[in-house]
């Protein structure tokens, strides 16, 4: 029996295994493989037989292969699977994280946690994800995925729909409250411009920042919680961050702004399939 640790998301499917070498590898539905075809080149081309699954999203396309999985609640399951996959990821990289630290997932909603000693504590998640930027995206005829780089990289700072405070109140102009958004797209009904391509651009624009406010608002709000004051550190996951220039450097400056020190694991899109390929007792 030959095994791979497999992270069946809501929107993607990703497999984690080390080869009989050493070599570790990495594969998914985000790299031009469909499900089916993801699953016959494991079954085929790798030769593996059982998996050790997580993740709550649909499993079809892998009936041939042995599952093996953890009972338990399958949401605390999944994030606490998942950062430990981040702790490997991040020791692979020889990256350090000493204590209490954070961990966000932005997947199609977006999971948190605690991780503190090695004891994961899931806190509140959130149904702005990368799935609500695909579905505005969508709602609107425009590409998402990987598509939202090409539209927003060209710019620095790329216009959006969003009304920012010191927009709304102009005596907060030069003050640090003068990157804080008042209120996501109402400019839309205020000044769009003429032209559809200008529209969409700022409609991702604002679509993204929507997402990426979500998360910092979140990570403020656990600061009032006992149990994360003092957490800096933030481990960020999930593929949007992770594949995303725009989104990744969007992010960096919203946890910055808020005393946030943001941490990338390389792979850090496969921390539950990562997590998943430990966590079995599954012979490799
Ligand atoms: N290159 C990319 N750039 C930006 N976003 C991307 C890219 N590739 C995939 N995405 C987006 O990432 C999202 C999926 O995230 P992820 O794979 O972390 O979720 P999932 O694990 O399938 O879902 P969940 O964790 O919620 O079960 C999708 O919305 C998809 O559009
Ligand atoms: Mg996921």
């Amino acid at each position: 029996m030959r095994k791979a640790g497999i992270d069946f998301g809501l929107t993607h499917v990703k497999a984690h295994w080390i080869e009989p070498t050493g070599q570790r590898r990495y594969l998914s539905t985000m790299d031009g493989f469909d499900r089916r075809s993801l699953s016959n080149e494991l079954w085929h081309r790798f030769r593996i037989d059982a998996l050790s699954a997580a993740g709550n999203g649909p499993t079809d396309g892998f009936e041939r292969f042995a599952h093996h999985r953890p009972e338990g609640d399958p949401l605390s399951l999944e994030i606490s699977t998942q950062a430990a996959g981040a702790a490997r990821l991040l020791e692979e990289a020889g990256v350090a994280v000493a204590g209490k630290h954070l961990i966000v997932a932005v997947g199609t909603g977006t999971s948190y946690a605690l991780q503190d000693g090695g004891a994961c504590l899931p806190l509140l998640g959130s149904a702005v994800g990368a799935g609500t930027v695909d579905g505005l995206l969508a709602s609107m005829g425009m590409p998402s995925g990987p598509g939202i780089d090409e539209a927003l990289d060209a710019e620095a700072a790329p216009p959006h729909f969003d009304l920012m405070l010191a927009e709304a109140v102009p005596s907060l102009k030069g003050t640090p409250y003068e990157a804080f958004v008042a209120s996501h797209f109402a400019k839309a009904a205020r000044d769009a411009p003429a032209d559809q391509a200008a529209c969409d651009l700022r409609f991702a624009a604002s679509a993204v920042n929507l997402l990426l406010v979500d998360v910092a608002r979140s990570l403020l709000l656990f600061g009032n919680d006992p149990l994360c004051s003092g957490a800096t550190d933030v481990v960020v996951l999930g593929t949007m961050p992770t594949r995303s220039r725009v989104v990744r450097r969007f992010l960096e400056q919203y946890l910055r702004m808020i005393g946030k020190n943001p941490i990338f694991p390389p792979h850090a899109e496969y921390a539950l399939a990562v997590g998943a390929y430990h966590a079995s007792d599954l012979l490799p």
